[in-house]
């Protein structure tokens, strides 16, 4: 029987990298050029089946003679079979909290993350809506049995003194089975003159140092488990406190987890802590708070995954589309498999009426990032360079972003042929600080092929809000 699809043979992967390289095209350039879906270039460069048509074309296109470069099919059907139980129960939730057994594709990464923490506490960094607060929550819900996870979400506390009021109700929470949580009360009680039992501390509680430490030290002592204290959005917590105040927090920390080897800290969020200590830094700071911690950079969710929660989604909301798996991996690259706008689609989705097609899903992407309701919050890439960038950085940042969202893959010496003819950005170096920068922010990726170095924007969807705010 003639076969409908063929799939690249997984050796004949360096050889495409080289002439996307030579030819200086991405994926999606290649699927422009080609005028073929960007699900397609994936799945070629994934080894998985792509029609007969578009594969004998990719190949052309990349100069690879297609009968030796394809090989027999694959099972991928089974594939597709295991997505297949209908998920009536998923809804489209953007931005709210999602159970834990329908937190998708997470399980690798958590079994890391749980390995990781029996050697030593992490800073858990990513991308905001990447799904990095659903991993942490996954993780307090689902926790081996000899860990004790203690998660909470820190944004919004403005004292060291609210700070550790939290981490003590938290304890409370935790130990009030045993009932023997007694230091902090203690304590209170010594300080205040009278037998101190509430749930808040009193208003001269101002000792927040020792206040922690003995929080930490009834945690310890009162139960067997490891403990795991999660803090979400602790940079941003401490962007909002004093310098002072920031400084001997993260110093504190650092000295409870070494007096106390078997508590573990995760220190996650979106702003990077970089930028935090940074500013610490100019304030005289000189310690290195952190350097005890593990770095782990969170992802948007793998093609795979963010393909299941694509389908379950718009299964869950009943939307019909001719072929489900074709639309579900149509939208999950579209979005860069990011889940909350995963979710956000297929919620804009469930009004409508129509088949969902290729077009469609690209419209609607527009809108959104064109919204005057600001609706994805994408503002908050520009804003950040004005919060973050000093003056002599900002206008580095504007112009490399600029420049990149309208360009393919581009070396450090183009861009530095555009940047030096521009007045504010003539200094070599500190054009290679702020790409820097913008990588660790996540704005850009760093390609390394044969062409060398090659700086692009990590997310198309990022480089299409840039392209659209900036007026390209
Ligand atoms: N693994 C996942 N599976 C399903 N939905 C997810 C997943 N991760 C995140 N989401 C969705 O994306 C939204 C944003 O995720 P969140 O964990 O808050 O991201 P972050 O903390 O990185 O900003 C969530 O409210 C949820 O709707
Ligand atoms: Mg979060």
């Amino acid at each position: 029987m003639a076969r409908s699809s063929l799939q690249l043979n997984s050796e004949w992967i360096p050889k495409v990298e080289e002439s996307l390289a030579i030819k200086q095209l991405t994926q999606r350039s290649l699927a422009e050029r080609l005028e073929i879906s960007r699900s397609s270039v994936s799945k070629f460069v994934n080894c998985k089946p792509v029609a007969l048509n578009a594969f004998i074309r990719l190949c052309q296109e990349l100069d690879l003679d297609w009968k030796i470069a394809s090989q027999p099919e694959r099972e991928w059907n089974d594939h597709i079979e295991s997505f297949k139980f209908k998920q009536e129960e998923f809804k489209a939730n953007p931005g709210g909290q999602v159970p834990p057994d329908e937190v998708i594709g997470r399980e690798e990464l958590i079994a890391n993350l749980w390995e990781r923490l029996r050697q030593q506490s992490l800073i858990f960094s990513g991308e905001r809506r990447i799904g990095k607060s659903s991993i942490l929550k996954k993780m307090t819900a689902e926790a081996p049995v000899d860990m004790l996870p203690i998660y909470r979400d820190l944004e919004g506390l403005r004292t060291p003194i609210e700070f550790v009021e939290a981490v003590w109700q938290d304890t409370e929470t935790y130990l009030r089975e045993s009932g023997k949580a007694k230091r902090v009360r203690e304590y209170l009680s010594e300080l205040t003159g009278s037998y101190f039992d509430g749930y808040q501390f009193p208003e001269s509680a101002v000792h927040w140092k020792i206040l922690l430490t003995k929080t930490i030290e009834d945690l310890v002592t009162l139960q067997d488990k490891q403990i795991v204290l999660i803090w979400d959005e602790m940079p941003h917590m401490l962007g909002n406190f004093s310098d002072r105040d920031a400084m001997e927090v993260l110093d504190t920390l650092r000295s409870l987890r070494q007096t106390y080897p078997d508590v573990r800290m995760i220190f996650s969020g979106s702003i990077g802590l970089h930028h935090i200590i940074k500013n610490l830094q100019k304030a005289g700071y000189s310690n290195d708070p952190t350097n005890d911690m593990y770095p782990i950079d969170g992802q948007p969710l793998d093609l795979d995954a963010a393909t299941k929660l694509t389908l379950y989604l718009l299964e869950g909301e009943e939307i019909p589309a001719t072929n489900l798996l074709q639309t579900a991996e149509d939208i999950a690259l579209a979005v860069d498999c990011i889940p909350f706008y995963i979710h956000h689609l297929i919620n804009q989705f469930k009004a409508s009426e129509d088949e969902i097609t290729a077009e469609k899903i690209s419209d609607t992407i527009n809108e959104c990032l064109r919204s005057p309701l600001n609706l994805w919050k994408m503002d908050h890439y520009r804003e950040r360079i004005d919060n973050y960038y000093n003056e002599v950085q900002k206008p580095y940042a504007l112009e490399i972003l600029d420049i990149l969202s309208i360009n393919p893959p581009t070396s450090f010496s183009r861009l530095w042929q555009y940047l030096k003819s521009e007045p504010e950005t003539k200094d070599k170096e500190m054009a290679r600080t702020v790409l820097r920068l913008l990588i660790k922010d996540y704005y850009l990726l760093q390609e390394d092929n044969l062409l060398g170095n090659m700086y692009t924007f990590r997310y198309q969807l990022v480089q299409r809000y840039w392209q659209i705010s900036r007026g390209w």
